[in-house]
């Protein structure tokens, strides 16, 4: 018997994350200026700030021994209702339609996500994605045996059309109580950088509704890492605030990308009737997120420091975001081949270079690495099913590099770029 037999159904279909091989390509040639993952600013992660609340957490031994403790399995209450009136505050809403009850805290957002997953999903059920999506999550969707479907998007978000479209074709396949729920990263999309606007969440959030009154529940999985990255304009309310009863949206956040991922702290809020499934689930798990991240946590909220990071790293990234689009207009803006969406928050610049295969056994992908600078390739970004894999997409991250290195790297991409276009007769895989 192989090794593979002995394993359960699921790690059998999990496969391993396409950007694992970019973190070799990376690792392998230290000299490569990376513009692929989605780390965040090392130079400014707030070392002094977690000191200080570190400081204060072990300053009493009581409190300390606390913090070293166990604590419940959906997470301190105190960091849970500092979240959710954070929530309600930014969401400008007048009343909380939650409680506390709802807001469970865990280890990173992934781990929520992962969750409702494990809680939600069988083999063969279908989840609707946008096209593009966070390629991670597609992973997990693809482990737990799911059908992972795309639909169109345009600059506002996912289309209404292509919901209602997308809903009507697997209830005429008579699969409707397989469509289990919508995935969207509601705040500069990973990797599209696209927002929902306000019209497309209750639109969305609408069409959910009306399907659930007549067929199987089917629930809105509302991702929003990125809110707190935002450069330009102001904060909207999230898919959460559309949800008049409660009872559709799963909102899911986190600390990782506006203040450390090391930290590990990521929390949600759930629809009533998934407290006590996803809780379980958690409690199988770890019996609940680090405690002691947990109080780090709420001590640097509570001193202030998460909000000063946060106004910092805005103008960092401001600035990394204007260096990535600057020097893109400056090398590639004469191509009339190459696009990119305009991104105002996040980490992330999604270009399109028309008519070249960007994957990794591409022509652009080699020539790229051989000028020194690694890029995603954004075909990994696309569900299985839906909207057709583009093939001539890449995800472009300004989170990790310097700006004169961002610099350096956009001017060999667009070298790169240069000759490929040049050189090569533009071809895409058949199915493109
Ligand atoms: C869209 C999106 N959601 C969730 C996560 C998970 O982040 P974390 O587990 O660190 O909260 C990421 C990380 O890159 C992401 O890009």
């Amino acid at each position: 018997m192989s090794a593979k037999n002995r394993l359960s159904q699921l790690a059998q279909r999990t496969v391993e994350q396409p950007i694992s091989y970019l973190m070799r390509e990376a690792l392998a040639r230290p000299e490569l200026i990376s513009l692929a993952a989605g780390f965040v600013d090392q130079a400014s992660l707030p070392v002094e700030s977690t000191h200080d609340a570190l400081e204060h957490l072990l300053s009493q031994p009581a409190q300390g021994r606390a913090a070293l403790q166990y604590s419940t399995t959906m997470g301190d209450p105190l960091l849970r209702e500092i979240l959710l009136s954070r929530l309600v505050s930014a969401d400008q809403s007048t009343a909380c339609k939650q409680s506390i009850e709802q807001v469970i805290v865990t280890a990173g957002s992934n781990e929520l996500l992962y969750l409702i997953g494990l809680t939600l999903f069988d083999p063969g059920d279908i989840v609707f994605c946008a096209a593009p999506t966070y390629f991670v999550y597609l992973g997990a969707l693809q482990s737990f045996g799911v059908r992972t479907v795309g639909l169109e998007v345009d600059t506002e978000g996912v289309v209404p059309q292509a919901l209602t479209f997308a809903m009507e074709k697997y209830l005429t396949e008579g699969l409707g109580s397989r469509i289990k729920a919508i995935y969207l990263t509601t705040y500069f999309d990973n990797p599209s950088s696209i927002t929902t606007s306000s019209n497309r969440r209750s639109e969305l959030v609408e069409i959910v509704k009306r399907w659930n009154q007549k067929h199987d529940m089917m629930y809105i999985i509302e991702d929003a890492a990125y809110r707190d990255l935002r450069y330009y304009g102001d904060d909207i309310p999230s898919l959460l605030a559309a949800d008049e009863d409660g009872d559709t949206v799963i909102h899911t956040s986190s600390f990782s990308k506006s203040f450390s991922p090391g930290l590990r702290v990521g929390w949600g809020v759930l629809p009533p009737e998934l407290v006590h499934p996803i809780s379980s689930q958690q409690g199988n798990i770890n019996f609940g997120s680090p405690h002691f991240s947990q109080q780090a946590m709420i001590a640097i909220l509570q001193q202030g420091s998460f909000e000063k990071h946060v106004e910092k790293i805005r103008m960092e990234y401001r600035k990394k975001l204007q260096a990535m689009l600057q020097a893109a207009e400056m090398h590639l803006g004469d191509l009339q081949n190459v696009s990119w969406l305009p991104a105002t928050g996040g980490l992330y610049v999604w270009m399109c270079v028309a008519g070249i295969d960007t994957g990794a056994d591409g022509p652009l992908f080699r020539r790229a690495l051989d000028m020194g600078v690694l890029y995603v390739p954004g075909c990994h970004c696309f569900p299985k099913e839906g909207e057709p894999i583009q093939h001539d997409m890449i995800r472009l991250s300004f989170g990790v590099q310097s700006v004169e290195r961002i610099e350096q790297g956009m001017h060999c991409l667009a070298k790169a770029v240069h000759e490929v276009l040049d050189k090569q007769p533009q071809t895409l895989p058949a199915e493109a």
